[in-house]
């Protein structure tokens, strides 16, 4: 028995959404330490070209509340890097979406919606396509976030992870006879802004934009784990739902939060 070899991702492809920055550009190199080859996609392209430079990926520019735009990318990513094992689909927005819902128009619910829903619809679906094709089953992690239980930051973001928690569990349901894995990977508070290394409670002034912000300084504030989250946090544990670690594990909400659930 060699636990080493239970995270080993040696011959595995994966397919990382949103990742040009913060936690899909950490997930996608954590992926690539555990030995897995990369595609990474991002709405910005020149910055998935940034990640996939670093981990020697495969970058391509992708909207994914574009359906035929997301069939082509995992296509190609199976395609170019020889299967698609692994899809982890962290693509998603909240800042400039949220605030009190009498002043959430029918643009910002919409637009939420079609990437952090629709996206994470279309994206399974193309990969379920391309894995149960394939026959050798699969991984797909879903980044959800706390808020999918806890509401904070206002009703667009918050109801549209709950949506992608629930299509988290339809979809284990239906893939497991398949050898798909299917699970939601639940961020706490990650800082993203600048650097790697997050600031100490108390140092975090409420991120410009953030809806509702003074509910998740307050709330930061009493974390048991007492500071922010970093990417690669939520890097480690994709590894964890990617690899053989997690063989037994389907339809899990596992939430990487320092204890923000338990507030
Ligand atoms: N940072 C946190 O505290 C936190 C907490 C809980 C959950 N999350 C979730 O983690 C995921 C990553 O968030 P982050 O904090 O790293 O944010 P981020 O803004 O640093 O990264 C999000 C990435 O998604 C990309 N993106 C936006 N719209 C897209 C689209 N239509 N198609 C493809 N890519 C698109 C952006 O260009 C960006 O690179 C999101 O799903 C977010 O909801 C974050």
């Amino acid at each position: 028995m060699n636990p080493a070899e239970w995270i080993d991702l040696s011959g595995k492809v994966a397919h990382v959404t949103g990742a040009a920055h913060g936690i899909g550009a950490a997930i996608a190199e954590a992926l690539a330490a555990a030995g897995a080859k990369v595609a990474v996609s991002d709405v910005n392209g020149e910055g998935a070209a940034r990640t996939a430079e670093k981990i020697d990926g495969l970058a391509m520019q992708l909207d994914v509340s574009d359906r035929s735009a997301v069939d082509a990318a995992l296509a190609r990513t199976a395609e170019e890097l020889g299967s698609l094992d692994i899809l982890v689909n962290n693509a998603g927005v909240y800042i400039g979406y949220g605030g009190p819902v009498c002043e959430i128009t029918d643009d910002m619910w919409r637009t939420l919606w079609s990437i952090n829903v629709d996206g994470v619809f279309y994206c399974c679906r193309a990969a379920a396509r391309i894995m149960i094709e394939a026959g050798k089953g699969g991984r797909i992690i879903n980044i959800a976030s706390t808020q999918a239980v806890s509401p904070g930051v206002g009703v667009t973001y918050d109801g549209s992870k709950a949506a992608v928690t629930q299509i988290t569990r339809a979809l284990a349901l239906e893939l497991g006879p398949h050898g798909i894995n299917v699970n939601a990977l639940a961020p706490g508070p990650t800082w993203v802004q600048e650097g790697d290394a997050p600031p100490m409670t108390g140092e975090a002034p409420p991120r410009s934009g953030e809806p509702l912000g003074d509910t998740v300084a307050d709330r930061i504030s009493r974390l048991p784990l007492g500071h922010w989250g970093a990417p690669m946090e939520q890097g480690k544990a994709a590894v964890f739902l990617a690899s053989s670690m997690s063989d037994f594990v389907t339809g899990a909400y596992l939430p990487v939060d320092g204890g923000w659930l338990t507030l």
